[in-house]
Parts: structure tokens; sequence; C-alpha cells
């Protein structure tokens, strides 16, 4: 299965695609997450990266499209998740054309629907490990242990780029940039819309529903 989930900052990408990716077996693929492991190991693209991302602006195009199609050639046969990407018309064109050498095509694009009000309390509130991204919650989603990562016991940390004046201008950048994106697909995929305001439980039902049936369909085509 090919998945693109779309939403602004803070809408709950992160958090669904770990239990997606439980649940499927494909693997999680976020440009936030591989910039952020770039710049831990101090590389080239870190360093290019960071200034972007503590100031809450998108990094350049062709940095992330080269990252990602990388990414994308490296995941195996059980397909994938994009968290984040793509996240401005350019990078879905490219996106898209990549995809159509190889002959292949994404199989659903999930929107998540979020207001600016709940994502600023879900942001302030929100645990990162900064080991293997998973995302926590100090009221909605708590670790076991307070502070410390269910999975691999790392001390949960606050992102940087979760500063109020920073969550601000990564909402603008949303706007500006990503929400035409969504228009994008609208025009060449099937785009399921969910309510991301609703609690985690009723979010992850949906979308399983959504995938079971379309799993369904593709099985049923295959026989
Ligand atoms: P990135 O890491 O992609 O950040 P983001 O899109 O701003 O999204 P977040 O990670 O903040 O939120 P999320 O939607 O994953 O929400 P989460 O699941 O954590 O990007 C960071 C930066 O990298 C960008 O600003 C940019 O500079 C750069 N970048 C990345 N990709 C790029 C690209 N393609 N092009 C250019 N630049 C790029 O949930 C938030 C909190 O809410 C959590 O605490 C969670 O527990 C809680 N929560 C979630 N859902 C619920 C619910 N239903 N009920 C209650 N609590 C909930």
């Amino acid at each position: 299965m090919k998945i693109i989930l779309l939403g602004s900052p803070g809408a709950g990408k992160g958090t669904h695609c770990k239990r997606i990716v439980e649940k499927y077996g494909v693997a999680h693929l976020s440009s936030g997450d591989i910039l952020r492991r770039e710049r831990l190991d101090g590389t080239e693209l870190g360093k290019k990266a960071q200034d972007f991302m503590d100031a809450g602006e998108l990094v350049p195009d062709d940095i992330v499209i080269e990252m990602m199609l990388g990414a994308i050639k490296k995941s195996g046969p059980a397909g994938y998740i994009l968290d984040g990407f793509p996240r401005t018309v350019i990078q879905a064109d490219r996106l898209d054309n990549a995809l159509s050498r190889a002959g292949e095509k994404i199989d659903i694009v999930l929107n998540l629907r979020i207001t600016d009000e709940v994502v600023v309390s879900r942001i302030t509130g929100r645990r990162s490990c900064p080991k293997c991204g998973a995302v926590y919650h100090i009221e909605n989603l708590k670790p076991k242990q307070e502070g410390i990562c269910d999975y691999d016991g790392s001390q949960l940390i606050q992102r940087p780029d979760d500063k109020p004046e920073v969550v601000t201008r990564r909402l603008e950048a949303y706007r500006e940039q990503t929400v035409a994106v969504v228009g994008y697909y609208e025009r060449t995929h099937t785009v399921y819309h969910i309510d991301a305001n609703e609690p985690l439980e009723n979010i992850i039902a949906d979308v399983f529903g959504k995938l079971d049936s379309l799993v369904a369909s593709q099985t049923c085509g295959s026989d």
C-alpha cells in the first residue's frame, strides 16, 4: 500500500502513522523525522535544513525531494506512508512524475482537518522521542513512565520548533504552501478527509476502516 497522509502541523500525522505502520507493516517515511535525524548526525543535509526548520519555514524543495525520493527507493515491498511530504505543489508534481516513471501510483491520500486552536493545545503538550520519533502528549497520550519513551527508553523532549512564535510561522507556511497540495490531490486522486479534532480512538477507527476496505479491494483485484 502506498499512502500519503496530509495535515497541518500538529494535526496528528506522526501519531496516526505509528499505528498504521504497526497494523499494516508499511514503512513510515516522515520528512520531518528524516531531517531531524540528519541534523542529529551533523550531515551536510542536516546543516542546510536547520535554519529553515528552526524558523518554522519549509526546507527548499530540491533538498527535500531528493531526500524523500531516495527514501522511497529504499523502502520495502509492503509499501509506505508519506508523512509531511509532499508539502508544496512542486514536491507533489515531482513525486507523481517519479512514481509514474517507475510504473507506480499512490493508492490513497488521507487528509487530517483540524482547527488552529486545537493544534496549539496539541503542540504545546507534545513530547517526542529524539531516537525513534514516537510522539506523546502530556494529557492525551502519556507514556507508561513519565518522560520516558515506551519503545526504546529514551528521555522524551519538547521539539525546539514547538515554541509558540515558531508554531505560528509553521501554521502560516502550511496555509501559504501546503493547503494547495490538498487541492492538487483532489484533482488527481481520491482524497479521504478526516476530522482530526476528534479523540484519537475515533480517528484511528475511521482510518483503519478506510484502509481495511482498500486492502480488501486490492486483494479482490489480485484474485
Ligand atoms: P514535521 O516534523 O513534518 O512537522 P509538522 O508537519 O509541523 O507536523 P508535526 O510533527 O508538528 O505534527 P503531527 O501532525 O505529526 O502531529 P503529532 O502526531 O505530533 O516538519 C518539521 C519541519 O521540517 C517543518 O517545519 C519544515 O521546516 C521541515 N519539513 C518537513 N517536511 C518538509 C517538506 N516536505 N518540505 C519542506 N520542509 C519540510 O500530534 C501532535 C500532538 O497531539 C501529540 O502530542 C499527539 O499525542 C497529540 N494528538 C494527536 N492527535 C490527537 C487526538 N486526536 N486527540 C488528542 N491528542 C492528539
